[in-house]
């Protein structure tokens, strides 16, 4: 008799298939990234990610308890500051009353301890350049003038409620550098995600639309190059040696090689960012009627999860959360 081998047989019926299926996905591990802009009264489309918004303070608090309410596991969040707060050292990043600090404590207030809020610590959408750091006299950006941003910026952020840091910078040291003050401060709660092995894509392009980026140029000095996978490890060691307590890996469907081997060897729990150019390139295709979205975006994510992510940050978060629990 041939074949005597038949693998088949697992998977002729739904019910054999949830049997035995290795992966699974539920809401909990998903987190729901938004932006928050300064001088909106309403929320404002990014015609780059359909069915993306930047929020007003009003609409993210109901945005927010939606997104809870569907299960998601966490919020992160951007600020987008108006055009005429942007400067050099990106200034409104570690002012109390700045936008994204302002979005923490109404996230923190309205949903009190039961979700996790985590804010990004990055300064680019805060200075009139657009880089993640301060520029030295030559225009390039300039690490350790950097991290004293950063540490500013994390403390008004631990100050405004925020569980978990999102130091997406790239800058080195930036993890210690942020931890130190932290601990110094009384906020040895306060936890960081560090964007460990975070690289160089053209796929963040719809992301500069969703924070009005000043941005000329690329961040090839600080971001990885996606030719290399051995400075993701280092990266990724560093940061964990540093006090990371989540490491994260982004973007995430080009990179599942390197996401398979942090997952491998990290210590502390792994991420992923399905960052915006894998949302819309998935959403524009279906709204061309080429695939579908809702199954294109669960694929995409389950495949994440299988490569080694424990959480995922996207942008379908809230969707598939309700899919995913039968409520959508
Ligand atoms: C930097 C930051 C970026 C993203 C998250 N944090 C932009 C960049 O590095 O150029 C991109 C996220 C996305 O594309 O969805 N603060």
């Amino acid at each position: 008799m041939f074949p005597a081998d038949r693998p088949r047989r697992l998977r002729r019926t739904p019910a054999l298939r949830r049997l035995v299926a290795q992966t699974s996905l539920e809401p909990r591990h998903l987190v729901l990234p938004m932006f928050v802009a300064d001088g909106i009264d309403a929320p404002r489309e990014i015609s780059s990610m359909p069915g993306v918004v930047q929020h007003s303070l009003d609409s993210l608090r109901s945005a927010a308890v939606d997104a809870i309410a569907a299960g998601v596991g966490g919020l992160m969040l951007f600020g987008v500051p108006r055009a005429e707060d942007k400067d050099a050292t990106g200034s409104a990043a570690s002012d109390p009353d700045g936008i994204l600090n302002r979005g923490l404590r109404t996230l923190r207030s309205e949903l009190g301890v039961d979700a996790v809020v985590m804010a990004d610590t990055c300064l680019d959408e805060f200075t009139d350049h657009g880089h993640c750091g301060v520029l030295d006299a030559h225009g390039a950006v300039d690490n350790d003038a950097t991290l004293s941003r950063y540490v500013d910026m994390a403390l008004a952020q631990a100050d405004s409620g925020a569980d978990l840091l999102g130091t997406s910078g790239m800058m080195d040291g930036q993890v210690g550098a942020i931890r130190s003050a932290l601990d110094a401060a009384g906020r040895t709660d306060t936890g960081i995600i560090a964007y460990a092995a975070k690289y160089a894509s053209a796929f963040y392009g719809p992301f500069r639309e969703a924070v009005g980026s000043s941005l000329q140029g690329d961040r090839r000095t600080y971001q990885q190059d996606s030719a290399n996978r051995r400075e993701a490890q280092l990266e990724t060691d560093l940061d964990v040696a540093e006090g990371a307590d989540i490491v994260m890996v982004k973007p995430a469907m080009s990179y599942l090689d390197i996401l398979r081997e942090v997952a491998d060897r990290s210590p502390v729990p792994v991420a992923a960012y399905q960052i915006s150019g894998e949302y819309s390139m998935i959403v524009a295709a279906a709204n061309n009627g080429w695939i579908d979205r809702d199954a294109a975006a669960l694929e995409s994510l389950v495949c994440i999860k299988r490569a080694g992510a424990d959480v995922i940050l996207t942008y379908f978060a809230v969707d598939i959360a309700r899919t995913l629990s039968g409520t959508s």
